[in-house]
């Protein structure tokens, strides 16, 4: 396994690898990658966490040595990509399970941990949670029209092609001015909060992590073709002027004609 594409540009990488657990252990390195660059050239690293259930052995690799050790959280800032609708002790929560696996357990300040209010009216906890991103980014709203340029933002990707909580027909795919809306989701019938495209393209890098045989055939629809069909949410993350990089294991990237283990 390895990297099979790096396009001309090196503005997408993807990367297959053996095993969930090779993914978890390529993305904490990679995550360490980018806190050190960030925090020496900017004197801080501002990463956005993924949901769900891919990114909790990352976490889980990054909370224990070396790993922990190798990242200088005093110069970190967390966010989240999006939400799920409920109190930050709900099973279901982001926040929760990233506390569970990852923050309870390294020396983060907690007022550099920046939670997505989720047990709160929806669109208030959007709002709001635009706000405090743009004190954090220092870019006053809404006024001004840019878009925070995150260090690194961590997507996971659904088999219906979501990411984020950016669903296929959800509203919140058309925002183009906002950066955090509120979108309730049929799919999974509740409220999420979540980042917007243009505030997840506007990003330095994006990080994909992809496993499980359930994802192979929504890889295959997006990254074997050079025009993915833009229902697909995930499809249209490319960072303007950042790297996106896909880490995908050989389960996920099995449908996937570029994969290593391709039939
Ligand atoms: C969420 C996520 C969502 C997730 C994908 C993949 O809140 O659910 O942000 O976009 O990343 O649904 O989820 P799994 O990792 O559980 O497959």
């Amino acid at each position: 396994m390895g990297i099979v594409e790096n396009d001309a540009a090196g503005a997408r990488t993807i990367q297959v690898v053996a095993s969930a657990e090779e993914l978890a252990r390529v993305a904490a390195d990679a995550m360490v990658r980018h806190a050190a660059d960030a925090i020496r050239e900017r004197g801080r690293f501002i990463v956005a966490l993924s949901g769900g259930s891919t990114p909790t052995s990352l976490f889980r690799l990054l909370a224990q040595p070396p790993l922990a050790e190798r990242i200088d959280w005093r110069h970190v800032h967390v966010c989240w990509g999006d939400e799920r609708c409920v109190s930050p002790a709900d099973a279901r929560s982001n926040y929760r399970m990233a506390c569970d696996a990852l923050l309870d357990h390294v020396p983060i300040p907690a007022a550099q941990v920046h939670r997505m209010r989720g047990e709160d009216v929806p669109a208030v906890a959007a709002a709001a949670y635009e706000t405090e991103l743009r004190e954090l980014f220092h870019l006053p709203g809404p006024q001004n029209r840019n878009f925070a340029a995150y260090d690194l933002i961590l997507l996971g990707l659904g088999d219906d092609g979501h990411t984020a909580s950016l669903f296929p027909h959800g509203l919140a795919l058309h925002e183009q001015s906002r950066w955090v809306v509120a979108d309730y989701v049929k799919a999974v019938s509740m409220w999420r909060i979540t980042f917007t495209l243009p505030l997840i393209n506007a990003s330095r890098a994006v990080l994909f992590l992809v496993a499980g045989a359930g994802k192979a055939h929504v890889v295959r629809q997006i990254l074997s073709v050079s025009t993915p069909a833009q229902s697909l949410p995930a499809a249209r993350v490319g960072p303007s002027r950042g790297r996106l990089h896909w880490i995908v294991d050989g389960a996920a990237a099995a449908k996937w004609p570029g994969s290593p283990d391709a039939p």
